[in-house]
């Protein structure tokens, strides 16, 4: 594959901002994207966006955020793939431009999920996962993941309390991210002494319910240049899936499509885990990201809450996660948080961020695994 370029990031404060509308943060992002491009016009959008329709009752984003923009009649359409909307909706726009359809395509993740109240809010994610099998017997993902948090404790014999390091690095991490939605520390105590919300997991445990929009100007790697002087290119994007149910894998703490994503997007891009610099894991639930290294090839199976305790996760530490905060303290507005993963890789990168790097790599996870994105992104 061609190496995409991106010219142009964006993106608007996660949290729960009550008085803005899903069409505003998605053109607010759209348009900051476009002026760190320096472009007036785009040739296509692709909106990434799990589901606007029961959040807000709102479908057709794809000519809604365009017609707001003032973008005229263009290519535009909504890309889902539950939370992993924002990886799916950057690879259908990197074809875009990979194909030479198009010269220039902006990809808006954006999800308004605080209008509805909580308990709506936990059945219209559930929708993402089996509804015949897991949803209509009241398993919410919070429920799914304690289960396969229980499940992974006891296969590999890890402690409760070594998988609090994930959400307490992303607490860390988030507080000089002006954009992210918890800048506060937590503690390990907090974390194990946080209200239950489903048994061994706790409310630090979880990414929160929030709403946010981020924006991706991407063009060809010959035109970059004409934009920007600090090009970042996309030297792999793949995105796969596994079955939809968890009872129907053969193992519930791997994730087949993350291994396979990762598999392709490493043969793709020439590089290895231990060519990677810093890593934006899907850290929804803490179990995640432990599990998310151990599919990814960073750690052997069952060392993945040793290496986040050990701060080998920390800024300085050998591979710096979640540097802006990650879903858990960052936020997780869930069709947008893919393309927040690589606006904050792209910081990084471009040396406007929070460490000086030379390559990193983006997981975006849709369900409990059932559509995963990888992403790996290097610079000139
Ligand atoms: N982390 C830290 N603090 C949180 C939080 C979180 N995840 N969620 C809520 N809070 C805080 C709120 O800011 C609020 O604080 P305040 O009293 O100081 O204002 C307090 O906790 C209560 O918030 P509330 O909105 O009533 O929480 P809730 O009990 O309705 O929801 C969860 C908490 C964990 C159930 C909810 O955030 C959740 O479902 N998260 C998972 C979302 C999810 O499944 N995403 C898809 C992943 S695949």
């Amino acid at each position: 594959m061609e190496d995409i370029a991106i010219v142009g990031i964006g993106c608007t404060p996660v949290g729960e901002p009550w008085d803005k509308s899903l069409r505003s943060i998605a053109v607010e992002s759209t348009w900051n994207a476009m002026d760190d491009a320096g472009v007036d016009q785009v040739d296509g959008l692709v909106v990434g966006n799990m589901s606007s329709g029961n959040f807000i009752d709102q479908e057709s984003l794809g000519p809604l955020i365009v017609d707001y923009a003032g973008l005229g009649n263009i290519t535009a359409f909504k890309v889902e793939g539950a939370c992993g909307s924002g990886g799916a909706a950057l690879h259908a726009g990197a074809m875009a431009v990979a194909s030479g359809y198009h010269d220039t395509v902006c990809v808006t993740g954006v999800e308004k999920m605080t209008d509805v109240v909580g308990d709506s809010a936990t059945k219209i994610l559930s929708n993402a996962s089996d509804r015949e099998y897991e949803a209509i017997h009241g398993v919410s993902f919070p429920g799914l993941n304690a289960m396969i948090m229980r499940r992974y404790m006891h296969d590999y014999n890890v402690k409760r309390e070594d998988i609090c390091s994930f959400p307490v690095n992303s607490h860390k991490h988030a507080v000089k991210n002006k954009y992210a939605m918890f800048r506060r520390e937590i503690s390990l105590d907090s974390v194990l002494n946080s209200p239950m919300v489903a048994d061994p997991m706790t409310l630090m445990d979880c990414a929160p319910i929030c709403d946010g929009a981020a924006s991706l100007i991407l063009t060809t790697k010959e035109k970059a240049h004409e934009y920007t002087d600090t090009p970042i290119y996309i030297k792999a994007n793949s995105v796969k899936t596994d079955t939809i149910g968890v009872h129907d894998r053969k193992t519930v703490t791997s994730m087949r499509a993350t291994v396979e994503a990762a598999r392709e997007a490493f043969s793709i891009s020439g590089l290895s885990p231990k060519d990677i610099e810093t890593a934006e894991m899907h850290d929804a639930f803490s179990i995640m990201g432990v599990i998310g290294l151990e599919d990814i090839g960073f750690v052997e199976r069952g060392q993945g809450a040793k290496f986040a305790a050990d701060g080998q996760i920390a800024i300085g530490g050998s591979l710096p996660c979640c540097t802006h905060g990650g879903l858990k303290a960052r936020g997780h507005p869930v069709g947008a948080t893919g393309v927040y993963q690589v606006v904050e890789l792209c910081r990084n990168l471009r040396g406007e961020g929070v460490i000086d790097v030379s390559n990193g790599l983006a997981q975006n996870i849709g369900g409990t695994g059932s559509t995963v994105a990888v992403t790996i992104l290097g610079r000139d």
